[in-house]
C-alpha cells in the first residue's frame, strides 16, 4: 500500500467485480441503442478503459474536460468546460462516465449541457458516490459503490494530480492535505 494511504477502501479484486456488474447492466440496457461513452478527464480514464472492455454492446467513446474552482478537496459549484467532445452527439445515447460524485455540481452542469445538444438520452455512470455530500440532487443511473465522506485516491482518482495510478481505491491520510 502507498505510504500516503490510510487504508484500502476498495481492492483491485473488488473493483474488477464492480466494473463487470456495471458493464452487464449497461450491456442489457443499451441493446440496439447508439451508445456514446463520454468520460470526464482525467479521473474517469482508468474506470472507463476497464468498463468499455467488458461491454457486450457496440459503443463509441469520447472525452470532455471541465474545471471546477475551489480548494483541491472541494469544489464550489462553478464549472467551466475546457475540452468538448470531438464528434456530433445529436441522436446519441450518451452515457457520462465519472470517477466520483461529491456535491453533484459537476454532473449537474454536464447533464444540462448534453440535454441542450439534442441527444436521444443522457445517463450517468459513476464508479463512486458520496451521497452525504450532495448539494445538487442528480439522477445516478449506474454506481459502483456508495462511500462515506472520506477523501479517496487511486484507480484514476487524484489528490493534486497524484496517485491516479494506484490499482485500488484508498483513503488519503489527512496529514497529506490538512
Ligand atoms: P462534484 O462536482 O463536487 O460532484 O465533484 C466531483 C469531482 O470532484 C470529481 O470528478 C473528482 O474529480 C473530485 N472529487 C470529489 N471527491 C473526491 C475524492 O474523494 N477523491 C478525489 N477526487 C474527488
Ligand atoms: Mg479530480
Amino acid at each position: 500500500m502507498h505510504k500516503d494511504c490510510e487504508r484500502v477502501l476498495i481492492s483491485e479484486e473488488e473493483l474488477k467485480i464492480m466494473v463487470k456488474n456495471i458493464a452487464a447492466q449497461i450491456s442489457e440496457d443499451y441493446k440496439g441503442k447508439n451508445l456514446l461513452l463520454v468520460g470526464l478527464l482525467k479521473g474517469s480514464v482508468v474506470f472507463m478503459a476497464d468498463l468499455m472492455k467488458e461491454l457486450e454492446v457496440d459503443c463509441k467513446i469520447d472525452f470532455i474536460c471541465v474545471s471546477s474552482y475551489g480548494s483541491s478537496t472541494e469544489s464550489n459549484g462553478r464549472v467551466n468546460l475546457i475540452k468538448d467532445v470531438s464528434q456530433p452527439v445529436e441522436g446519441m445515447d450518451v452515457l457520462i462516465v465519472e470517477d466520483i460524485i461529491d456535491s453533484g455540481n459537476t454532473l449537474s452542469f454536464i447533464l444540462k449541457y448534453f440535454e441542450a445538444k439534442g441527444v436521444n438520452s443522457v445517463k450517468i455512470c459513476t464508479l463512486l458516490s458520496k451521497p452525504e455530500r450532495r448539494v445538487v440532487e442528480i439522477p445516478v443511473d449506474y454506481v459502483g459503490a456508495e462511500i462515506p465522506d472520506e477523501f479517496v485516491i487511486g484507480y484514476g482518482l487524484d489528490y493534486a494530480e497524484n496517485y491516479r495510478n494506484l490499482p485500488y481505491v484508498g483513503i488519503l491520510k489527512r496529514s497529506v492535505y490538512s
